[in-house]
């Protein structure tokens, strides 16, 4: 039993940590306890213990020692004397925005169902190790309901948290803030991590010291976007990834977000996670519900290795599509940076015929196919073949990239409109603004209005008669622009707060939708690269292209953030040109490669120009790739050196199998030195009483003495050698490991 239910009071058991709560004196849910497992007898009177302070607002007159700034809560409400921010927030019909929630009673449910509308985690109601608490609770005054859900993923170490408001009131309320999840933490020593950037430097790594007050990371561009990622970790100062205490919070969730830690003045943390309050408002009529998109929680006391291998497991178990999480993906050729809006018939089958002499299986034509798309001035909306470019069509076209043996994708950008386009002058009304103020234009172009249902039709249509017509394998969803203006036409004044929850809801049903419909088509996310990475996009697409840049040496920094959360089965991961498009750095064919395996390989560059001995090296590499793909997409991706740490000139990651028998690591260093240190490599995740070899190295070694001692590394170079032709920065190497 992962839920124990004694009196008002719950305990709920992951294999390694417990949360516990209960009712408290106002008829509220207080937070009494997330860490450590505790086993299945708890004292919970000590967690109850109240203290007198003065000159703080108590809870009735009798009542002086309750005080709700002292008392850590569950999910907590604003205007009855906790001053910190709360967790929600409702207008009443008299403009009032006291609520007074009363327990009523509780549900377990056996396994974990869907959510509906947005994306969620699941488990099927014979799954012993998941279970789920309904707790359900009453404002009297205006019949708001109120259902805090709780889904204990035990193998896992994971519960997952929402939040249901369901009006069974006579009179209307506004919900101004309806977030997913609250936790307050006993103590403030922590540290705040989080994954930002921009574009082409995605899910950077930043770490720093709570402090009193309020410290958040946002969305605001209704996009989970490259800038914050809806993800943020508590980790204790010594925190490190192989040893120590973490918590991990993630939201399931694509647009505006809210990631906030409030340290109060007697040193509680509280954490709340969920839809931004900002730009939100909802109307709540009687008989309608309101549900909140689902938190991710986990904590380890192993690290944040620990931490991410929770969250691995639990988005590859309960999250990503099930029909697609564990199949090999395939190796693809990408023609964007290899012809960008440059290219014919001729050009494309060149590519894809070096593709298949290579060893690749998937052929993905980018953008530039529809309408008249000859640069990012047009045609977005027009989702028809472009005849001027491919006269045959795209069925033409599709047809002998399918004879060659290849599989065939395609490129689309569904949420976008340019105005250069018919779709435009037919359906200027569809384009989010407001009508009598400017338009911003990014990249050229603006957004549909997914608020609408006529629009999602639309794009249905259009995009399935692509699919039927190319019998297509493979679509790559772009979101090329972040939304300003937000507006909708067809919504009334009052509803307008709603555009931002609603242009995602109708996203996620056209995703829904098509995935439904087309089972067999692999999705690939994309939002000017890693723009969109998160576990809302990855329920409906289960990998995402990962960031734009794809130098080796930038991609160390992002694939080392990303896989913070997200598995290797996630993580688009190419091969490109040199000097590299996004930064003009010149890096080695098999550093570009040995950065990719770890990922889901592709190449993006003009294959059918190389010379022979690079194709060769290709051939090579998509041989090595299969021959380990199910590690490197299914194995436990360990983090060993980091590309923060220091100056940063070394890193070095591992993927281990299952069983433990075979492991590939990497080691990457950036620059190299002159007459450099002594350095030795320590290995993780291995079985200490397995002897191992390693290619390349000679002898044997016991597991133990792999993770312990690690191996020697030798210098890059040797002084003495000739070596005036060669360059050993941007060096890397892969350890094949495998048990005798
Ligand atoms: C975005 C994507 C790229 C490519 C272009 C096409 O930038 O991230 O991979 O698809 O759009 O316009």
């Amino acid at each position: 039993m992962s839920i124990i239910v004694t009196g008002h009071d719950f305990n709920l058991q992951t294999a390694h940590t417990s949360y516990l709560m209960g009712v408290l004196e106002n008829g509220e849910m207080g937070q009494y306890y997330y860490g450590p497992r505790l086993g299945d007898k708890v004292n919970y009177a000590d967690f109850r213990h109240r203290e007198f302070r003065s000159v703080t607002p108590t809870l009735t007159e009798a009542q002086a020692d309750v005080t709700m700034s002292m008392i850590k809560q569950e999910y907590p409400s604003y205007g009855h004397g906790d001053f910190r921010y709360p967790a929600y927030q409702v207008t009443y019909d008299n403009g009032a925005r006291i609520s007074e929630f009363e327990y009523q009673d509780y549900e377990i449910e056996d396994g974990k169902s869907k959510l509906g509308d947005l994306p969620s985690a699941s488990a099927a109601a014979d799954d012993q190790h998941v279970q789920t608490l309904h707790v359900h609770l009453l404002e009297k005054q205006s019949g708001l309901q109120l259902t805090l859900n709780y889904s204990v993923f035990e193998d896992e170490d994971m519960i997952v948290r929402s939040a249901t408001f369901a009006n069974t009131g006579t009179t209307d309320l506004k919900l101004n803030a309806a977030l997913s999840a609250s936790l307050d933490l006993s103590d403030d020593q922590y540290d705040m991590v989080q994954l930002s950037g921009a574009w082409a430097r995605e899910r950077h790594l930043y770490r720093r010291p709570l402090t009193r007050g309020v410290q958040a990371i946002s969305s605001t561009r209704n996009a989970s976007s490259a800038q914050q990622s809806p993800f943020l970790a508590l980790a204790r100062k010594q925190t490190t990834e192989q040893a120590g205490d973490v918590y991990g919070f993630n939201l399931e969730y694509s647009g505006n977000f809210l990631a906030q830690v409030e340290v109060d003045s007697y040193n509680v943390t509280r954490v709340t996670m969920g839809i931004n309050p900002f730009e939100f408002g909802w109307q709540l009529k009687p008989r309608t519900r309101f549900q909140t998109p689902e938190v991710m929680m986990t904590f380890a006391n192993n690290g944040f290795n620990g931490m991410s291998h929770n969250f691995h497991r639990f988005l590859t178990n309960h999250l990503i599509s099930q029909r697609w999480v564990k199949k090999p993906r395939p190796v693809l050729i990408n023609n964007w940076e290899a012809t960008y809006f440059d290219f014919n018939e001729q050009k494309l089958l060149d590519i894809a015929k070096s593709a298949k002499s290579l060893g690749i299986e998937l052929f993905v034509l980018d953008d530039g196919w529809f309408g008249k798309r000859n640069d990012d001035h047009t045609s977005l909306g027009d989702w028809q073949v472009n005849l001027a470019k491919l006269p045959n069509g795209l069925s033409g076209l599709a047809n002998k990239v399918h004879d060659l043996g290849l599989q065939f994708g395609l490129w689309f950008e569904p949420e976008m409109i340019s105005k250069e386009s018919k779709l435009y002058i037919k359906h200027p009304e569809w384009t989010i603004h407001v009508p009598d103020r400017r338009m911003t234009p990014a990249r050229n172009q603006f957004v549909l209005d997914f608020s609408r249902q006529e629009v999602v039709d639309y794009l249905f249509d259009q995009i399935a008669a692509a699919i039927r017509e190319t019998h297509l394998d493979y679509i790559k969803w772009d979101m090329n622009r972040h939304i300003t203006e937000m507006f909708s036409l067809a919504l009334p004044a009052e509803q307008q707060e709603e555009l931002p929850h609603r242009y995602i809801l109708g996203v996620y049903q056209l995703y829904e939708r098509l995935t439904s419909a087309f089972p067999n088509v692999l999705f690939e996310s994309c939002s000017s690269g890693g723009g969109r990475f998160d576990a809302g996009m990855l329920y409906y697409a289960p990998q995402t292209w990962t960031s734009d840049d794809t130098d080796a040496i930038e991609r160390l920094k992002i694939q080392w953030g990303t896989s913070m959360i997200y598995p290797l089965s996630t993580m688009g991961a190419h091969v490109s040109a040199v000097p590299n498009h996004q930064d003009r750095r010149v890096t080695s064919l098999a550093t570009r490669a040995d950065v990719a395996y770890f990922g889901v390989l592709g190449y993006e560059l003009d294959i059918s120009k190389m010379a022979p001995a690079e194709k060769a090296t290709v051939v090579e590499q998509i041989k090595f790739y299969k021959q380990y793909r199910e590690l490197f997409q299914q194995g436990t991706f360990i983090r060993l050196q980091s590309p923060y740490d220091g100056d940063g000139n070394v890193t070095s990651w591992m993927v281990v199998s299952g069983d433990q028998t075979t492991a590939i690591a990497g080691r990457y260093q950036v620059l190299a030195e002159p007459n450099p240190g002594y350095r030795r490599l320590k290995f993780a995740g291995l079985n200490p009483d397995l002897q191992y070899t390693i290619e390349g190295v000679d002898g044997q070694f016991s597991g133990q003495q792999l993770m312990s001692a690690g191996i020697f590394i030798p210098a890059l170079f040797d002084e003495r050698a000739d070596n005036k032709m060669h360059t050993f920065d941007f060096d890397a190497k892969l350890y094949v490991i495998k048990a005798v």
